[in-house]
């Protein structure tokens, strides 16, 4: 199992344990022809269209669709584009799923556990939910299709800071001194004639050039520290105070720092991020209002799945829904609990993927002292406390008020604050910022909400792991009957909006092709 690489979250630690990630380019070929690659989909992906039908004669189908988080809206939007006749049934008061944005007014419920009252003040929120977005993701172009507003979401800050083995660096002084001293290690290796098995002679002078950049060593070949550290006073009519000479090389290896230099370096996190103007939520909101809210119903559980020669049926608490096909989006592990007459493998295969806990805080301060006083603006602080990560905000700088994330963790740290109190969770994310930031991390602080993805009611988990992609996840890609299924659950790009969208688009495609052909 292998969730996080040094606490950072990683695509292939998302997806399956290590081990079993071998079968993963197979399957990834397999997802192509099913039109469900993720890379690139959107060039391939040609949205139904009205057109489809009233040039064959056609008539739409009509749609049911079960769950209106991202994956639900979006199948229910490029139906829309048809004609289709899409009725969606969503089992929270509000669609959107883990699309979640806090204000002030709302109310945060959750399963055996208190409600929380959200009291920020006007125009601060928080995206309780994804947060960040990259560049290829298809999430930009329904951003760009729905004229949602994107500003730079900063997901590495040279002036965050790192917190490992109770030493807080800036990101900056980490990576100068993990740069430096393993540029200095190779350069010597090279001038040693170590590797001249693999180097030519142009070839080591140009990684000795290479590496005396990258480390910024001295002319010796050695790491004596760097201005790249930083500064304790930073230069302007004098050269400033740069900071003190790094450790060895021990004791930045033992420091553990090492870990805030690779943040970025995987495909989805790589910078710079960008995020909607205003709240994540604005994605669910245009899509919402693009298929017309009439056709949300919110508040309706679903308690029977039966496929049908002609059609399918869909129970719910609300009453009884007949339609030509059903596309599912629940999370898998509800999903499977729901009576149906897919049959057993359907229901085996949803059972497999494991959900994984995920938990955030949001603490909003009335003074944005990160600003003022750490001078960061925007950024992650990676740690190895329990709170893995604090995010400072990339938008409304020099405000008065701002909004901390004092929490982002994942499977055991997730459920040790998810087992605790809105109140002790906060009390004990601030004893571990404190750690970094000192006393002020406790002063002026407005409000807090809290939130653990495990126990939020019909979601009941952050995201999942398949174990590995074997023939369930395929078994799912296709329909059962006249239901399809659809969630970033059954792409490779799991705990991602573009993931569910993809999938989304994947069902709707096959759909949309079988009703084309249909007689
Ligand atoms: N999409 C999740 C994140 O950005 C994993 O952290």
């Amino acid at each position: 199992m292998a969730e996080t690489k040094g606490g950072v979250l990683t695509r292939r630690g998302l997806l399956v344990g290590i081990g079993a990630a071998g079968g993963a380019g197979a399957m990834y070929a397999a997802m192509g022809a099913l039109g469900l690659a993720p890379t690139g989909q959107d060039k391939e992906y040609t949205p139904p269209r009205q057109g489809d039908f009233t040039l064959s004669g056609r008539a739409s189908a009509k749609v049911v669709i079960i769950g209106a988080g991202v994956a639900g809206l979006t199948a229910a939007y490029e139906l829309g584009k048809a004609g289709y006749d899409c009725t969606l049934l969503e089992a929270r008061q509000k669609p959107g799923g883990r699309n979640l944005t806090l204000r002030a007014g709302d109310r945060l419920a959750e399963l055996n556990g208190p409600a929380q009252d959200v009291k920020f003040g006007t125009g601060v929120y928080f995206n309780a939910g994804p947060g960040r977005i990259a560049q290829w993701m298809v999430t930009l172009d329904y951003c760009r299709e729905l004229g949602i507003p994107i500003e730079t979401f900063i997901n590495n800050n040279a002036s965050a800071y790192v917190h490992t083995n109770g030493q807080t660096v800036r990101a900056r002084t980490a990576r100068a001194d993990m740069y430096g001293y393993i540029a200095e290690l190779l350069a010597k290796a090279t001038n040693l004639g170590a590797l001249d098995k693999a180097l030519t002679k142009d070839d080591r002078e140009s990684l000795l050039e290479f590496l005396r950049r990258f480390g910024d060593l001295g002319p010796k070949l050695d790491y004596e520290g760097s201005e790249r550290r930083g500064f304790t006073r930073f230069p302007a009519l004098d050269g400033g105070v740069p900071m003190p000479d790094p450790g060895t090389l021990h004791q930045v290896l033992a420091a553990g720092t090492g870990r805030a230099i690779t943040n970025d370096f995987g495909y989805e996190q790589a910078t710079p991020m960008f995020q909607p103007v205003g709240g994540m939520d604005a994605i669910a909101t245009g899509l919402q209002q693009a298929i017309g809210q009439d056709r949300i119903k919110t508040g309706a559980r679903v308690t029977g799945i039966t496929t049908l020669d002609d059609g399918v049926e869909v129970t719910h608490t609300g009453g009884i829904l007949k339609a030509d096909y059903c596309i599912a989006t629940l999370p898998p592990h509800l999903l499977a609990k729901i009576p149906h007459n897919l049959g057993a493998p359907i229901t085996a295969a949803l059972s497999t993927p494991v959900p994984i806990a995920a938990g955030k805080i949001g603490l909003e301060y009335g003074r944005r002292w990160w600003e003022l006083e750490d001078r960061v603006y925007g950024g992650v602080t990676e740690t190895d406390l329990d709170i893995t990560h604090i995010w400072y905000p990339s938008h409304d700088y020099h405000a008065e008020r701002g909004l901390l994330v004092g929490y982002y963790n994942t499977e055991r740290a997730a459920e040790l604050y998810g087992a605790l109190t809105p109140e002790d969770r906060r009390r004990r994310a601030l004893t571990q910022g404190k750690k970094i930031h000192g006393e002020k991390y406790r002063q002026n602080l407005l409000s807090s909400v809290s939130i653990a993805w495990e126990r939020q009611e019909h979601i009941q988990g952050g995201w999942v792991r398949w174990p590995s992609f074997d023939s369930s996840f395929t078994l799912l890609q296709r329909p059962a009957g006249r239901v399809y299924f659809a969630g970033d659950w059954l792409t490779h790009l799991i705990a991602w909006q573009a993931g569910a969208m993809e999938s989304a688009r994947g069902a709707v495609t096959q759909l949309h092709r079988r009703v084309l052909q249909s007689p």
